[in-house]
């Protein structure tokens, strides 16, 4: 698959409806990744869901969706959209257990979604789903493998940085039959506490950290995972400008996802960061980002 260029929109910033897709796709982005879908409807957490401490965000919004059912009407219509302007859509879903992948992936490719996302790694229903799958070989492989076998679209596993060796998860995930690697998802859990009240700001009191102090921790992840797989990497993880975006890149990087950046710089951010990493080959004589793919590695 061929995208116009590297950046893709990061599931859960503004992919909750087939127009909003639609305006990440006319102001630049390659690639637009859904919010997580699941079996059912899902409230999400109570407000405050989202903070911007000053160094990132950190979000507890808890999963919210209307369910697979709605969620196949929105990427449906979403895909006749962005097809015309040859632009792929990832469908990003989750579940609770292996199955619930798989029966939310069997309904999801009803839409045909270019790519289909599996969330295994969201840090803020812990306490309700318990450690996410993402956090564990076997499991991350089992969640991989039983959508592989319902499926013949395209699977991109999203891994977390939550874990002593993120290489082995993306090896793991790999040989169960991962199409790409999506890291990271956000950092944490985290807290922020407000010192007047003496309570956790977000209601969930904890929530997953991202934004820019996330990206030395992604393209860290970015560099482990592109050491153990042969597979494509999205590397998402703070990147809020053309000189980030080429971070992710050098570390091995295929795509850039962009995420928290879309609440700092608006939906601007796409074109902004593209003229950056052209301005950066034109000075520095690449022609090619195959050329600088990795080049940390060397
Ligand atoms: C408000 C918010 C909601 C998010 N929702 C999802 C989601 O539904 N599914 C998912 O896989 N990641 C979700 N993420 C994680 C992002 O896709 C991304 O992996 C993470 O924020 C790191 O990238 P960034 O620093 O560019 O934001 C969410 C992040 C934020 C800030």
């Amino acid at each position: 698959m061929r995208l116009r260029n590297p950046l893709v929109l990061a599931a859960g910033i503004l992919g909750t409806g087939a127009q909003l897709l639609a305006r990440v796709a006319e102001n630049g982005a390659g690639m637009v990744t859904t919010k997580s879908c699941g079996p059912s409807p899902r409230e999400g957490h109570p407000n405050p869901t989202v903070l911007d401490w000053g160094h990132g965000l950190i979000n507890a919004v808890g999963l919210a969706n209307p369910g697979v059912d709605e969620g196949v009407k929105i990427i449906a219509r979403a895909k006749e959209i962005l097809e015309p302007l040859g632009l792929p859509l990832a469908a990003s879903i989750f579940a609770e257990t292996v199955k619930g992948f798989a029966q939310v992936a069997r309904k999801i490719a009803d839409a045909q979604p270019d790519f289909i996302e599996l969330n295994i790694s969201c840090p803020n229903v812990s306490h309700e789903f318990g450690r996410p799958f993402a956090c564990d070989a076997g499991d991350a492989a089992r969640v991989t493998g039983a959508v592989k076998e319902v499926t013949s679209i395209p699977i991109i596993v999203k891994l977390s940085p939550n874990v002593t060796d993120i290489a082995l998860i993306a090896r793991s995930v790999e040989q169960a039959g991962a199409d790409a690697i999506a890291a990271i998802n956000t950092l944490g859990p985290g807290m922020i506490i407000d010192i007047y009240s003496g309570q956790p700001v977000l209601a969930n009191r904890v929530g997953g950290v991202s934004g820019p102090a996330i990206r030395p921790v992604a393209v860290r992840c970015v560099y482990d995972i592109y050491e153990a797989v042969e597979i494509p990497i999205i590397g998402i993880g703070g990147v809020g400008d053309g000189r980030d975006a080429l971070e992710m890149v050098m570390a091995g990087a295929t795509a850039v996802g962009v995420g928290s950046a879309v609440r700092y710089g608006g939906l601007e951010v796409f074109q902004t960061i593209l003229e950056e990493m052209r301005a950066f080959m034109v000075e520095e004589g690449h022609t090619n980002l195959n050329q600088l793919r990795g080049i940390a590695h060397r």
